[in-house]
């Protein structure tokens, strides 16, 4: 199994991440962190919390940073409803989260853990920048970041910058700088791997866990004839199978300010950095077997 903390804005595909992460049984979830993004921190944590409460896990949540490093916060409700996952009556019963901050219970876990620990962030890396800065001993102790966020192509905040790398840019940039392998789940796959209109009618007809995630997906606010992004759960899939995703070994520098602010700038050519690499940046996918998984994953759910 491969051992898993997710620090996440719960969102709609986060939801939808979490719902992989804490079923599929090759995958050990041991810590969820929360963040402010799509919605305001407070938002997150209950939707986290819900999450965790419908699947009856007693899997720890810890809330994190309320805004980024330095920029102002924005959120995404206008994409993702006022409370970040609307649409289904979730049990009102909520477990408590950690009496500790995202940063002390990412830095415990770590640390605790015998066994090589990826990280997977699927809202704005403000935590995880926190933790470096704050407990620089845990990097060793990571084996690898499996990030959604950035795009080589256009961005869907600005014509530049993906909206988690966007909302706090200073976050991701340490993030990049930080030595370890990261995996870069961008834009150009999840725009590609839609989730279709098929397989989205298909949910409610397997289970509750289908009809949860149908409901919830319907009121994205970002959605095409094509289908609906689901952006974080690209990341769930690739660590079952990265043989349906296409990476290409480059540098990525964050972009800090300016009108570009924001962006995931791939030193494709390997001009700027003389060919030395920071990441592993996805660039294709096979939006059909990412389909074909995303049902099979939720058809192999008990509830
Ligand atoms: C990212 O932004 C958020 O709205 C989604 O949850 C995803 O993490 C996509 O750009
Ligand atoms: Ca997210």
């Amino acid at each position: 199994t491969i051992k898993i903390l997710m620090d996440t804005d719960p969102g709609i595909d986060d939801a939808a991440a979490l719902t992989m992460a804490i079923n599929d049984p090759n995958i050990d979830l041991k810590l969820i962190t929360t963040v402010a993004g799509n919605v305001t921190v407070d938002k997150t944590t209950i939707n986290a919390l819900k999450i965790v409460r419908f699947f009856n896990q007693d899997i720890p949540v810890a809330a994190g940073a309320e805004q980024p490093l330095f920029k102002d916060f924005e959120d995404a409700a206008r994409i993702h409803g006022a409370s970040g996952m609307p649409g289904y009556e979730f049990p009102t019963d909520l477990p408590t989260p950690l009496h500790k901050t995202a940063v002390e219970a990412l830095h415990d876990e770590i640390m605790a853990s015998a066994d090589p620990i990826t990280l997977v962030p699927t809202g704005s890396y403000t935590n995880i920048a926190l933790l470096f800065s704050e407990y620089p001993e845990v990097k060793s102790h990571i084996d690898r970041i499996v990030a959604m966020g950035g795009a080589l192509g256009k961005g869907n905040m600005t014509s530049a910058a993906e909206f988690n790398v966007f909302t706090d840019p200073d976050a991701a940039a340490i993030v990049y700088k930080s030595g370890i392998p990261i995996v870069m789940v961008g834009l150009d796959i999840t725009m590609k791997a839609l989730l279709t209109h098929d397989s989205i009618q298909e949910l409610p007809k397997i289970s509750e866990t289908g009809k949860m995630l149908h409901d919830i997906i319907i009121n994205d606010g970002d959605n095409s004839d094509a289908g609906i992004a689901m952006h974080d759960v690209n990341t769930i899939f690739y660590l079952l199978h990265p043989e349906a995703i296409k990476t290409e070994d480059m540098w990525i520098d964050v972009v800090t300010d300016g009108p570009a602010i924001g962006e995931t700038v791939g030193d494709i050519r390997g001009a700027y950095h003389d060919g030395k690499t920071n990441a592993k940046v996805s660039v294709d996918i096979d939006a059909a077997a990412f389909n074909k998984w995303f049902l099979e994953e939720v058809r192999a759910i008990k509830n």
